[in-house]
């Protein structure tokens, strides 16, 4: 994790455009995804009375991006919404739908349906790739692996009505906040 986070930095300090951000960042996404020992046993737990937890695995002081390990319960999905900054999906465990919408004459077009297995990478950015759901339509828990620009847990972003395509802002925070590690919790992983 402390190779990848020095990778991802890299990038964004060196990037500018949110489409190459996030071509760079998705190799550096798979590399991670595909190693099955890598993820603390504490960011992996479902949380039974939510459709799925996120937890904050590594945030830099300027909060320039955001690394975080969703974990999604059997038959849950999220709400349609935006992210508002550029974003990377690796999947980690188990199988996730991605469903992608575009908005059109103020209604919402589903545009895309995908499978992500483990190993797969994608990446939403403002504004023409930035609104999906997705949805764990398998009977255990999934894990996926997303990074965003900036802190995500404080966006201001939106939900959409899958109908009106009304807007609704939300902010999402974290879940257990108090998980948050130190960047040296990664190196002593490593060790
Ligand atoms: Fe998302």
């Amino acid at each position: 994790m402390g190779d990848f986070v020095d990778a991802v930095e890299s990038v964004i300090r060196h990037v500018q455009e949110s489409k190459d951000t996030v071509l760079a960042i998705e190799p550096l996404l798979r590399s991670l995804v595909t190693d099955p020992d890598w993820l603390n046993e504490k960011y992996r737990r479902a949380i039974s009375a939510k459709a799925y937890a996120q937890y904050l695995l590594y945030r830099p002081a300027d909060r320039a991006f955001s690394v975080v390990s969703f974990v999604w319960n059997p038959g849950q999905g999220s709400p349609i919404h935006d992210h508002c900054t550029w974003g990377v999906i690796g999947q980690y465990e188990g199988e996730e739908e991605e469903s992608r919408f575009r908005i059109l004459d103020n209604r919402l077009e589903r545009i895309a349906v995908v499978l992500a297995r483990p190993g797969d990478v994608s990446h939403v950015y403002p504004p023409s790739r930035d609104i999906h759901q997705i949805t764990n339509r398998s009977a255990t828990p999934t894990i996926s692996i997303h990074i965003y620009g900036g802190d995500i847990g404080s966006q201001r972003r939106h939900t959409y009505d899958p109908n009106t395509a009304a807007m609704q802002e939300f902010i999402s925070g974290y879940d257990a906040p108090d998980l948050l590690p130190p960047r040296t919790d990664w190196k002593a992983q490593e060790a």
